[in-house]
């Protein structure tokens, strides 16, 4: 970029990641809307606090009520909407912040994006594997009724594609599994890598 010329900080990540005695990183809930990743997202970020680790939690309705509020559910908006969160999602583990982040980030080439922006080492990709027809069932916001009698254009699942991972790291069944079971499933694994102690 013309005339931008990057400051180094004094204080390094790592700097700020000792005082915790954690490791920044990235945990990437995709899914369908309705398939659980707010509830999850909440309540893996409520035990990862008790545990006193220092955590974020950036949800879709509120990003999109705010920083992305620009932004509609179009491919390229969508794709865009994932942009920007990756890039935030990357500062926030430079601060040596654990990261949840739930958005439906329906397309693999935008999660492959993610991915490289935030560095493969800090991405943690969580697959809240809820069929679409059980998600149709709950609809906790009424939106797959609206969707289907055609009242919301561009709907997931509806009128436009969710593509599932191929292989995520951690991979969620909340139909087979209780929500005790997959916190557990997650806090295990980011033990496991070193990202918590
Ligand atoms: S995306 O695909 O990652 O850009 O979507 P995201 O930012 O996660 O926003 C999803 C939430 O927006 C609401 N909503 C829709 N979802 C899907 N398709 C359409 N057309 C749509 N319109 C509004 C919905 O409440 C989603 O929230 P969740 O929590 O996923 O149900």
């Amino acid at each position: 970029m013309k005339n931008i010329i990057i400051h180094p900080h004094k204080v390094k990540r790592n700097d700020r990641e000792k005082i915790k005695n954690q490791k920044g990183c990235v945990i990437w809930l995709t899914g369908l809307s309705g398939s659980g990743k707010s509830t999850i997202a909440n309540e893996l970020e409520y035990e990862l606090n008790k545990m006193k680790y220092h955590t974020y939690l950036l949800d879709g309705d509120n990003i999109r009520s705010g920083l992305n509020s620009d932004l509609s559910f179009n491919e390229n908006d969508r794709k865009e909407n994932i942009r920007r969160i990756s890039e935030v999602a990357k500062l926030f583990v430079d601060s040596g912040i654990i990261t949840i982040t739930a958005f439906i980030s329906p397309f693999i080439k935008d999660r492959e994006k993610a991915k490289k922006i935030i560095g493969v080492e800090n991405f943690i990709e969580v697959f809240i594997d809820t069929p679409l027809e059980e998600c149709i069932k709950r609809d906790p916001k009424g939106l797959y009724k609206k969707a289907l009698d055609g009242k919301i254009k561009n709907f997931t699942g509806i009128d436009q594609k969710y593509e599932k991972p191929i292989n995520p790291n951690i991979h969620i069944d909340t139909i087979k599994e209780d929500l005790n079971i997959s916190i557990n499933k997650i806090i295990n694994y980011l033990d496991k890598k070193g990202y918590i102690n």
